[in-house]
């Protein structure tokens, strides 16, 4: 079901249509249109990596689930629906680029969020349908780059997130990053309550981007056990390093030893030099990837409930801090 007309979209646009400023992020081989489609009910912008289908046909399905799961929400409840987006790796090295690219373009997907690489020409294509681009960011330079390029805004991905990650602290990366930005800025990187969403935006981000938190849902296509395993660990149990597939990451210690991989041998290898594993261990669907907020999570959830606890939290929090604002000015 190709949508007939762009929705075309400003940046405030973009934020008006959600009820918490919230992305449930991209994660390959855990998001689907189940979970984006049950964030986007809450008013919560739900996503998934195009590279997270096996093929562009499977992709096409993906979106015809997705823009026909958007219609019927707003059919049924007559609510906002949060519009939905797609990771694109937009590097050179990505075979998959162009197609799903053509599709992102056929299929009017209302936000993309663009990884790896420069996203270039893709910007300029994505705008004339009405699109927003974001583009992820670990430091200032990559921010500038993607400003260059002529993208909406960046995800600024901190120190401790889940997946491919920054290694910069939240604060340092948001001040650098404003110096350069006024524009939408999303801070990736260890939240997972609608506390740390407030926080975000008390830091200057715009929109907070929760990776790690939508994992332990059921609809999450993870597999049980990193279901499982996000709730047992805590920060010390996830391990930063480039020498599982090449990009500085963070890890599941007790996935990596689970997979054979010599931990002293990962503490000693250069930073892109690769660390093998057990034959039949496969990264990502075997070893598994977790940001430092995993010691806040003890339960996998609906992501509906997720999503109404992280607005009731967010509430919680405003009205917290309000008081402890008043409270200060009067005294
Ligand atoms: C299991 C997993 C898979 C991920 N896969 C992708 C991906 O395919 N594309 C992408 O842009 N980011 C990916 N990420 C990064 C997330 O989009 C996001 O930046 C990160 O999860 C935010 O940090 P947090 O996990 O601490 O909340 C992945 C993260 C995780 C945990």
């Amino acid at each position: 079901m190709i949508p007939e007309e762009a929705d075309k979209m400003n940046a405030q646009q973009l934020l008006d249509r959600l009820e918490i400023p919230v992305i449930a992020a991209p994660m390959f081989l855990v998001s689907n249109p189940a979970l984006a489609l049950a964030a986007c009910a809450e008013g919560v912008m739900g996503s998934y990596p195009a590279h997270g289908t096996r093929s562009a046909e499977q992709f096409e399905a993906w979106l015809n689930e997705t823009i026909e799961g958007v219609r019927r929400l707003e059919g049924e409840t007559g609510a906002k629906v949060a519009p939905f987006a797609v990771n694109l790796v937009v590097h050179a090295s990505n075979p998959r680029m162009q197609g799903d690219l053509e599709l992102c373009i056929r299929y009017r997907v209302p936000v993309v969020l663009s990884s790896k690489g420069a996203p270039g020409e893709a910007v300029k294509r994505i705008h004339d349908y009405g699109g927003i681009v974001l583009h992820d960011v670990a430091n200032q330079r990559h921010a500038e780059k993607a400003l260059e390029a002529g993208v909406d805004g960046v995800i600024a991905v901190a120190g401790g997130a889940g997946g491919h990650t920054g290694t910069i602290n939240p604060f340092a990366l948001l001040n650098e990053i404003r110096r350069i930005h006024h524009g939408i800025v999303v801070l990736a990187g260890g939240m997972t309550t609608g506390r740390d969403v407030l926080a975000a935006q008390a830091m200057g981000a715009d929109l907070a981007y929760l990776g790690t938190r939508f994992i332990a849902t059921t609809e999450a296509g993870a597999a049980e056990g990193h279901k499982r395993m996000i709730v047992d660990s805590k920060a010390t149990d996830v391990f930063f390093s480039a020498s599982i597939d090449g990009a500085p990451a963070n890890w599941l210690t007790k996935s990596l030893i689970a997979a054979g991989v010599d931990l002293d041998q990962l503490r000693t290898t250069l930073p892109g030099k690769i660390v093998s594993a057990q034959e039949s261990k496969k990264r990502w669907k075997d070893i598994w990837t977790a940001g430092h907020g995993v010691g806040n999570i003890d339960a996998v959830l609906g992501t509906a409930e997720l999503c109404r606890r992280l607005k009731a939290e967010y509430a919680a929090a405003r009205k917290a801090v309000r008081a402890t604002i008043d409270g200060a000015a009067s005294s």
